[in-house]
């Protein structure tokens, strides 16, 4: 039998019922893009994060675009954020014409090394977008400590991260502003794409509400140039109800992920480091290994599914050669894209399944 990364069926058999008559119903309703349900979602997402505003947008991506403009990211900024992560991170950025700027990680957190942020902040530097990489929380004292002194700007991308905290706070609370994608694959995710961004800045969130639906206060009068990027009622109600129990879910993971700690006891196999003043919400489980193709193969040969997050880290990818990074030039990334690996963890996966896979990894580094 296979066991997938992933296993979206599952959870759609879980909720199967409370999901579909609430999606009748917004067939039935006729409104579909915008409207209550997407603004009932809005407040739930905004308590849920304990922040006063927040507003859905198209995807994770359209997220991070519209935050950083609404900051005022343009031409000749400069961005510092982790290379680390989705080529999103760094592509909001380039998309507003800004650059990024790529600080290594630490190593067992692969999150922003944040002693390493302020060699890189120049006077074109306007913010910087920590990553809660696989749902761990970035160290955001530090950076809200380094933003301050610098008087700049700190958006999270917490797109993989719902749920997680800091300090006892809920991520998307810890900067000026923070992203959130609703892709299938996420912790909270959605039927198709979508995003939000969240925040307690009145006038950083007005202005997102205006860009998300082309720089328009009133039909037909548009006071700037904005975007096409809405949520709509159909995700939005769909994530509603999951919202329902995503800590459920989050806590499992936890537990799956403990319990996956414990079975690589002992070995080779570097599990995740989660550290003592943060609340990981595994959004992917990361082993680190030596010999990661031979463990790849075996799993695949088992009919386990795996991945590689990320293969290339962003300085390195052909989109960026023009910024000039070179191989060795951010060592911690390029040699945890080397040897890192996710295996298969979701609130369902059983006890069973977790023992084989772990037996499967065990023996494939063996030599
Ligand atoms: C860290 C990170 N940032 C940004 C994004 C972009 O989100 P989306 O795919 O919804 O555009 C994703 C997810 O895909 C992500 O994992």
């Amino acid at each position: 039998m296979s066991i997938p990364l992933l296993d979206l069926q599952a959870q759609y058999s879980s909720i199967k019922d409370e999901l579909e008559s609430e999606i009748l119903d917004v067939l039935r309703g006729g409104q579909y893009i915008l409207g209550p349900k997407v603004q009932e979602f809005e407040s739930a997402i905004a308590d849920y994060c304990g922040v006063e505003y927040a507003v859905g947008v198209a995807n994770g991506t359209d997220a991070l675009v519209l935050a950083l403009d609404a900051i005022g990211v343009g031409p000749g900024d400069e961005v510092i954020t982790s290379p680390f992560t989705f080529f999103a991170t760094a592509e909001s950025i380039s998309r507003l014409g800004a650059t990024p700027v790529f600080v290594d990680i630490d190593p067992q957190t692969y999150n922003l090394a944040t002693d390493k942020i302020e060699a890189k902040i120049t006077s074109k530097t306007k913010a910087v977008i920590p990553v809660h990489i696989f749902g761990q929380p970035a160290e955001m004292d530090a950076v809200n400590d380094i933003a301050t002194r610098h008087g700049i700007k700190v958006i999270e991308d917490a797109c993989q991260a719902i749920g997680a905290d800091y300090r006892g706070r809920k991520v998307g609370s810890l900067g000026d502003a923070a992203c959130f994608s609703f892709f299938p694959s996420k912790n909270l995710g959605g039927a198709g794409d979508g995003g939000m961004v969240v925040t307690s800045n009145k006038d950083l969130a007005d202005r997102i509400r205006l860009l998300r639906q082309h720089g328009s206060p009133k039909k037909y009068h548009h006071s700037l140039v904005g975007y096409n990027s809405r949520l709509d009622a159909l995700q939005a109600t769909i994530l509603s109800v999951k919202l329902r129990y995503i800590d459920n879910w989050n806590n499992a993971r936890r537990e799956k992920a403990q319990y996956y700690n414990k079975l690589f006891e002992g070995t080779k196999i570097v599990t995740p480091k989660e550290l003592d003043h943060v609340k990981h919400v595994y959004h992917l489980y990361i082993i680190k290994v030596p010999n990661r193709a031979d463990v790849e193969s075996a799993l695949k040969e088992n009919g386990i599914g795996c991945g590689v997050y990320y293969p290339v880290p962003l300085h390195l990818q052909d989109a960026y050669e023009d910024l000039g990074y070179k191989e060795g030039g951010l060592p911690v990334s390029e040699a945890a894209s080397h040897e890192t690996l996710a295996i298969p963890l979701y609130p369902e996966l059983g006890t069973e399944d977790m023992k084989k896979i772990a037996d499967i990894v065990k023996e494939a580094i063996k030599d």
